[in-house]
């Protein structure tokens, strides 16, 4: 039997490489594994929500399929609280939105309604390896639009303008950012808007970690003004999986223009028939009454980073931090994240991703591009994070390799 060359070509998933290099550390009761590399939440969801899914679960009339585009009652409830997350003037209704089994599928199904094989997809580098990897599935030209620590992994408008071609069918960002952690400002987003829309493609914009910013709205895209109407130009795309602590119950959303939702809805009548019913229900019936949940996580997860930031040992540097990641520089000169990250892994018990997993060898030629890693603070709490900065001043002199 032969296989699709696209998905022998397409990148492996990564996780399964990490897991395996903390398989090798022994732990001691005193020296656990500490895992800081998976982007995932620390607790279950509230029993609200809990009883709720339970409840939906085991009624026989979710047993049968629903809308392709998902409940109505979750999408208006979601329409509903979006207003309260970016303003009371969006422009915005259910009919904007369809429901899928998560954030990664709502990627896919956007990327097979707007490219055809051998377009081109703009993203930032580093990127999130899913997206990456569904363009490479669907054989979409990723093209790297290159991020610097020295503006803290912000991407440029003017270098992505200069990257446009006509088989440039969306630039696609991530706020706040994985695996960087960099929160991209409203005004940032809104000048890369006006970019998709001076050229006619979208701008594909995931927010799965947006209710981590908690100082700031995420963005006004929604609003409209005379010179700006969101459905020419922007998908924006949202997980239940952080927010809600429901990784596993498979629920993201798109917002799209209708004429792009019609195709999107082809293609999820295709994969998928329709998102799970449980969940869907579970949270059209909380949802409002989740909101201080919420914003009580975004909190925990913010003074996580502070006291990262506080305890990292001065050699580490934190390139940029936000939702759930930091970004970091290691202090080995001259040595590769992936070795580092291994032995970080394998021998001090710390599980965290290099950078060489979020780009291609061809995009990380540039100086210390190979010298970064990200720590995910969400499923950890302060006490592990102060063992893995003990661990790491440990490790500095135990590698025994040149420091800077
Ligand atoms: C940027 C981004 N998008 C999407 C996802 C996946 O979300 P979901 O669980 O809803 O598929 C993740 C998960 O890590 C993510 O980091």
């Amino acid at each position: 039997m032969k296989v699709s060359l696209n998905i022998i070509n397409t990148t492996k998933p990564p996780i399964p490489l990490v897991k395996a290099w903390g398989g090798r550390y022994q732990p001691t009761p005193t020296q656990p594994l500490i895992d800081m590399s998976q982007g995932v939440p620390d607790s279950p969801p509230p029993k609200l929500l809990l009883d709720a899914i339970g409840s939906y679960g085991s009624s026989e009339s979710t047993c049968s399929y629903t809308d392709i585009a998902g409940e109505a009652s979750m999408r208006s409830t979601l329409a509903h609280e979006m207003r309260v997350v970016y303003g009371d003037h969006i422009d915005l209704t259910s009919d904007d939105i369809v429901l899928t089994a998560g954030c990664n599928m709502a990627f896919v199904a956007v990327i097979m309604a707007l490219a055809d094989p051998g377009d081109q997809v703009i993203l930032p580098v580093p990127w999130y390896f899913n997206h990456k990897m569904a363009l490479e599935m669907l054989g979409v030209e990723a093209i790297p639009l290159a991020t610097h620590p020295s503006t803290g992994f912000q991407p440029k408008v003017e270098d992505c303008r200069s990257l446009l071609t006509d088989r440039t069918k969306a630039i696609a960002l991530v706020s706040p950012n994985n695996p960087t952690g960099a929160v991209y400002a409203p005004d940032l987003l809104r000048a890369f808007a006006a970019l998709a829309k001076s050229r006619d493609i979208a701008l594909i914009l995931d927010e799965t970690y947006r209710d981590f910013i908690t100082n700031d709205v995420p963005h006004h895209l929604f609003e409209p003004s005379k010179d700006w109407d969101w459905r020419s130009t922007l998908i924006h795309l949202f997980s239940f999986s952080k927010s809600y602590c429901v990784p596993g119950h498979r629920l993201g959303a798109i917002v799209a223009p209708k004429m792009v939702l019609s195709h999107i809805i082809t293609i999820l009548d295709t994969l998928l028939i329709c998102a799970p019913r449980p969940i869907q229900l579970a949270l059209a019936s909380t949802l409002p009454r989740l909101r201080s949940f919420v914003r009580n996580k975004a909190e925990a997860v913010r003074s996580r980073h502070e006291h990262f930031k506080a305890n990292l040992p001065s050699l580490w540097r934190i390139g940029a931090q936000g939702g759930y990641f930091a970004f970091v520089r290691h202090p080995f000169k001259g040595r590769h994240a992936m070795e580092v990250c291994e032995r970080l892994s394998a021998e001090g018990g710390v599980l965290v991703l290099p950078a060489e997993l979020f780009a291609t060898e061809a995009t990380l030629q540039e100086g210390d591009s190979k010298r970064w890693v990200r720590f995910s603070v969400a499923n950890v709490d302060n006490d592990a994070i102060t063992q893995v900065c003990r661990r790491l001043i440990e490790i500095e002199q135990r590698f025994c390799w040149e420091l800077d």
